[in-house]
């Protein structure tokens, strides 16, 4: 059959989980803590999440289903290790069984060893904020490699530290719910890349064969005007957001002014065998003049922007696939394999997400053919799961599934991603009747 677009025959198809947005009962880490603090926006509680730590095994099937060669899960610290230095034996016992059960069902599983949780003794201890976290991190590393190795020799140590650093240091929505705290936020980026380049050294001596790589989020930044100050503000976003980590793994320390306030992390360099890109965005930015965009740090997303549902509070922001084009041209400078580790789009009534799949999709196979070192995609996620702080009020899944019945029912994507992979390939027909977004919808 003649396709469109043909991926390579080696092309990585997968989606992208996580622990504590999937598994349910994730009690000791500090996103358990902060949700009893009353810290989730809508209210939500994660409660059973979809049951993975019970039945991951179901929604495993589903993935064969779909015909996926690789998965993405992690692996919740504050379950591995409740209290410090105790090791809970059973729970390494499930995750090593989630992962034979991934292999069973032919995926190759890449697992991240830090998305967002980690236990609540660390948060205690100050988080990431604190240097010591970096050994306590590389242990925890070390042993996850022993442990899951048999299963698995693809490692992310961390999911997004620029969303981490941010979002919980300088915009108050995650733990520890801190605002405009600079100085933290360096630092705890700064202890993140110390902590990955001793995790890689160990994980590595433990497994001499494994790929350790990071995550980081990229979004795209659009000045809202043409004037001095949207245009500085836009370009200060996209440098301290999307280039930090790619300056850390060149030059071992972040930009100006950030870098003046944290230390170097000079082993950090090069440490790298691949980098995860999660793409979803583009922010426009209007330099804030007045309270209400100062208070959303002068980002907005057009109306007549395409977009999915909005948040409790804002809008998830603009669905713009071009995004990952900037995002993988910019991150190829590192000469290292490149996956999207995430890309979606919240979107319960399955509206914009065929679009967003096709032209996401249809971007990457451009690049791969332009020598753009693309290994896979993977994408966010194969069910609707707890959304952090927008808790179930976004939904992502290429299958709806009802938090209270743990009922699973596929939306249209669902067959859409199992049609391209069994393909390796877009089609003419896909690509002619996903080529615009659909109009944007009131309400
Ligand atoms: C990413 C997170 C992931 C999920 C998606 C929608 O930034 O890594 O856990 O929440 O956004």
């Amino acid at each position: 059959m003649v396709h469109a677009l043909s991926f390579p025959f080696d092309f990585l198809w997968g989606v992208s989980t996580s622990a504590h947005q999937f598994e349910g009962g994730n009690l000791d880490n500090q996103w358990a803590a902060w949700e009893r603090r009353g810290g989730i926006r809508s209210g939500h509680t994660c409660a059973a999440a979809c049951n993975w730590w019970q039945e991951a095994e179901a929604d495993l099937d589903l993935c064969r289903d779909l015909g996926l060669n690789a998965i993405r899960i992690s692996v919740d610290w504050g379950r591995v290790e409740p209290a410090e230095g105790q090791w809970n034996r059973s729970a390494m016992a499930r995750y090593r069984a989630m992962l034979c059960a991934a292999v069973q069902r032919g995926m190759r599983p890449f697992v991240t060893l830090h998305h967002f949780t980690h236990p609540q003794w660390l948060e205690e201890s100050g988080g990431f904020t604190a240097m010591s976290a970096a050994g306590k991190f590389a242990l925890f590393a070390e042993r996850m490699a022993g442990e899951l190795g048999e299963f698995c020799r693809d490692w992310l140590t961390f999911n997004e530290p620029n969303v981490y650093a941010s979002f919980g240091y300088v915009f108050g929505e995650f733990p520890p719910g801190l605002r405009y705290r600079m100085y933290d936020y360096a630092l705890v980026m700064a202890t993140m890349h110390r902590a990955h380049a001793l995790a890689y050294e160990r994980i590595h001596r433990v497994q001499p064969e494994a790929a350790v790589g990071i995550a980081t989020n990229w979004v795209e930044f659009q000045a809202a005007s043409n004037s001095a100050s949207d245009r500085l503000m836009a370009y200060a976003y996209d440098t301290v957001f999307n280039r930090s980590t790619l300056q850390l793994f060149t030059c071992g320390n972040l930009q100006f002014p950030f870098g003046a306030l944290a230390p170097e992390v000079p082993e950090v360099m090069q440490k790298i065998d691949f980098i995860g890109l999660n793409v979803y965005n583009r922010l426009h930015v209007r330099a804030p003049w007045n309270e209400a965009s100062r208070r959303s740090g002068g980002l907005f997303v057009p109306d007549d922007a395409p977009q999915g549902d909005h948040g409790v509070e804002l809008p998830y922001g603009e669905a713009y696939p071009d995004a990952i084009v900037a995002a993988a041209t910019e991150y190829a400078s590192l000469g290292v394999p490149l996956y999207i580790t995430e890309n979606g789009v919240p979107d319960r009534a399955d509206r914009i997400r065929p679009w967003v799949i096709v032209q996401s999709l249809r971007r990457i196979q451009d690049l791969v053919t332009r020598g753009v070192d693309v290994r896979g995609y993977f994408h966010w996620s194969v069910v609707d799961n707890f959304e952090w702080s927008e808790g179930w009020t976004l939904r992502f899944g290429l299958y709806e599934m009802d938090p209270v019945t743990q009922t699973r029912r596929p939306r249209a994507s669902a067959a859409l991603y199992r049609d391209i992979i069994g393909r390796n390939g877009l089609s003419y027909e896909q690509l002619s009747r996903f080529s615009e977004p659909p109009a944007p919808c009131s309400g």
